[in-house]
């Protein structure tokens, strides 16, 4: 029994490994995720039943342990270094030619090797366990992530026949199926969507909660060393190979080449080959392949002479456009939308492309059934470059802008180049102000994400916003998949909505124009919703960061007749209307008078550093300036970085900021 129970065992581990390694680094799972949960389920049950066998580098511990307050900031033993760019063949002669001139007639070999577009990290392992997981940061410092990393299922957690210590320095990404999975899910429960994988795993990796780190399947592959003790590796070709040998994640798509041709034909190849790979690539690295003359030529003090990134153009697809659909705003916007048949681009399969206007579609002449080039240039949402006009069918008719709501069929008012939906009680507009209303960055009301809204409107139990005030359990327990308990959950959180802070709800309330930050200024400036209401144009521009337009938005808003209605029934219900003491601006606060400009990925959403900048005395800027006084830097800070370096303003990393902020700054 137990010995039949140890061969199963064995196999199940081999399997789910093989698995993960096809789903990861192939790309070309060869089973179900259901299939796949099975073997994972019968793994995890024969390790409850049978702990002795449990092998300690099993794929079922890749689960996350208890939640950290912040990140460590620890220093890499050896920096981790950047690459610099060339985007064109003369720029890559160029590069050849210094390497050939400082290796003073020596002749080099290259490795080729994909540039992934992830999240760089140093894993660290000692004695051949993984000991730390760092960031990048600012290339000297970075966050410990250790706990993290070690949910990533492609990561052993001990290797046999490492050196005493070796670094490897590698991307982190989320596989393409896994982003497009993760955005569904979110997209289903109204939270905001991840511009692309690589912005999804670098915000996956700060999240201080391993546990939900583990959920996402992260994955990493590896390309470098940091620090090395007790042994001597000769060039990047056998590098790439002893990590295959260690078990680890490397590159199996590299090549080994002489001469200014053979890296010309290798970054060819490569762009041939880079859409069947898993992670997203937006280029080639060249490197000189031997660690002797890597040596040689050093490095400047941002990157290294002995290797370079060869950018691929964005990438285009040409597909057909079958349909346009049209999308009602919150605000009433309608913009249409254009409905293609799949095409593959830089490795997402994309479907829909905006098409902002009407204007903008008379102007490219875009019409139904046309074949059109659509480019994605860093961002998931791809647009509409041009018409393909050879290909143009005979019958395809200009596209007409609707006459009425496409939703509700009430009349439509062009603004500038919008058009806007008028009718008070449009359905379409009123799914999108209470999904607003009730997302996370606003009233935060859980379990009312986008799904929900719909069924509470097209069940006819909301017709204008302020009615979730008054659902009942039994209602609610009416709707379809809604249990008892999921209805009292629900019914709790809109009441413990009502407490949110005054900045919230006027952020909730959808005003043109107004976002997050704006609207905390207002609830810091006039400190009532009562002083809001009656706020004159000249009053509202004499509040901070509030421009003329802003003003008017804001002002015609609270004089409609629907917003005095809705507003009377929030008091009846007993929303919270006056700004609490947080809110308001703390004189003399750790920042007070101090400036700042927030750049990078953090472990929060800007709005939230800005709140706490704000609450704390301090202003927020959008560009750095000799003026000034702190730049608050997540990860992969880009050209903000290097002008506040260039100009001496000081920098801050998320722990620095806490330090600074202090003990008794607000909660997140
Ligand atoms: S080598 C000192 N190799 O691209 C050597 N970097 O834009 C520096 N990257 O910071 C890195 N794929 O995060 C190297 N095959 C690869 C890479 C790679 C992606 C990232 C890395 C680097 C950034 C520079």
């Amino acid at each position: 029994m137990k010995k039949e129970a140890a061969r199963r065992y064995h196999e199940l581990l081999r399997e789910v490994r093989r698995h993960d390694h096809l789903y990861y680094v192939e790309a070309r799972p060869e089973i179900s995720d259901a299939a796949y949960d099975r073997l994972y389920r019968e793994l995890q049950d024969l390790e409850k039943s049978h702990p002795d066998l449990a092998d300690e580098n099993s794929p079922t511990k890749k689960v996350g342990g208890t939640p950290l307050a912040s990140f460590r900031t620890l220093r890499h033993a050896v920096p981790m270094q950047s690459l610099n760019n060339t985007y064109s063949e003369g720029e890559l002669q160029e590069f050849l030619d210094r390497v050939a001139k400082n290796l003073h007639g020596q002749a080099a070999d290259f490795a080729i090797e994909p540039k992934v577009d992830g999240v760089a990290v140093s894993v660290r392992y000692e004695h051949g366990r993984l000991t730390q997981g760092l960031t990048r940061g600012d290339g000297e410092k970075g966050d410990d992530i250790t706990e993290n990393l070690k949910t990533i299922r492609n990561l052993p957690l001990s290797v046999d026949g490492l050196p005493k210590v070796i670094e490897f320095r590698g991307e982190v990404y989320l596989p393409e199926p896994a982003f497009a999975a993760l955005n569904r899910a979110r997209e289903k429960a109204g939270e905001p969507l991840f511009a692309n994988p690589r912005n999804a795993a670098a915000g996956t990796l700060k999240l201080l909660d391993s546990r939900e780190v583990a959920k996402r399947p992260l994955a990493v592959v590896f390309y470098g060393l940091g620090e090395v003790v007790g042994a001597k590796a000769g060039a990047q070709d056998e590098l790439h190979r002893q990590i295959g040998k260690w078990g680890l994640p490397g590159h199996s798509w590299f090549r080994h080449v002489e001469g200014a041709d053979g890296v010309r034909k290798a970054i060819r190849d490569l762009d041939k080959d880079r859409a069947k790979f898993p992670f997203a690539t937006d280029g080639a690295v060249i490197k000189v392949n031997r660690f002797d003359q890597q040596r040689v030529l050093g490095s400047t003090d941002k990157a290294p002479r002995w290797a370079i990134a060869y950018k691929y153009a964005p990438e285009q697809a040409e597909t057909r456009l079958h349909a346009i659909t049209f999308q009602v705003g919150r605000t009433g916007v309608i913009t249409p939308v254009a409905e293609l048949d799949p095409v593959q681009l830089s490795g997402t399969t994309v479907s829909r492309a905006t098409l902002h206007n009407f204007e903008e579609i008379a102007r490219k002449d875009i019409r139904v059934g046309d074949w059109v080039t659509v480019e994605k240039a860093g961002e998931i949402i791809p647009a509409v470059l041009s018409v393909n006009l050879k290909r143009r069918p005979k019958d395809a008719g200009p596209i007409r802008p609707p006459a009425r709501c496409p939703v509700c069929g009430g009349p439509l008012r062009k603004e500038e180049v919008f058009l806007r939906c008028t009718a008070p009680d449009c359905v379409g507009q009123l799914k999108r102000r209470l999904q607003h209303f009730a997302h996370r960055g606003a009233m935060d009301i859980e379990g009312m994400g986008e799904v929900m809204v719909a069924q509470l409107i097209d069940a006819g139990l909301v017709q204008h916003l302020d009615q979730i005030y008054g659902l009942t359990e039994e209602q609610l327990a009416g709707l379809e998949r809604m249990g008892e308990k999921s209805a009292a959950n629900l019914v709790a959180g809109i009441a413990t909505s009502k407490r949110r802070p005054l900045g919230r709800l006027i952020f909730a309330l959808g005003i043109p124009q107004v976002g997050a930050v704006s609207a905390e200024a207002l609830a810091r400036h006039f400190g009532s919703m009562e002083k809001l209401e009656k706020a004159g144009v000249e009053d509202l521009v004499r509040v901070k960061d509030v421009g003329k337009k802003m003003a008017e938005e804001v002002a015609a808003f609270f004089r409609e007749a629907s917003t005095r209605r809705l507003l009377e029934s929030l008091r009846k219900a007993g929303c919270n209307f006056t700004a609490l003491p947080g809110e308001l601006a703390v004189h003399g606060g750790p920042f007070s008078g101090k400036k700042f400009v927030i750049t990078g990925t953090l472990s929060a959403p800007r709005e939230e550093f800005t709140r706490r900048i704000q609450s704390l005395g301090g202003s927020v800027a959008g560009t750095v300036s000799a003026k000034t006084d702190y730049l608050l830097a997540g990860e992969e800070a880009g050209s903000k970085l290097a002008k506040a370096k260039g100009l001496g303003v000081r920098v801050l990393n998320e722990a620095e900021f806490e330090r600074l902020a202090g003990p008794d700054s607000p909660a997140r």
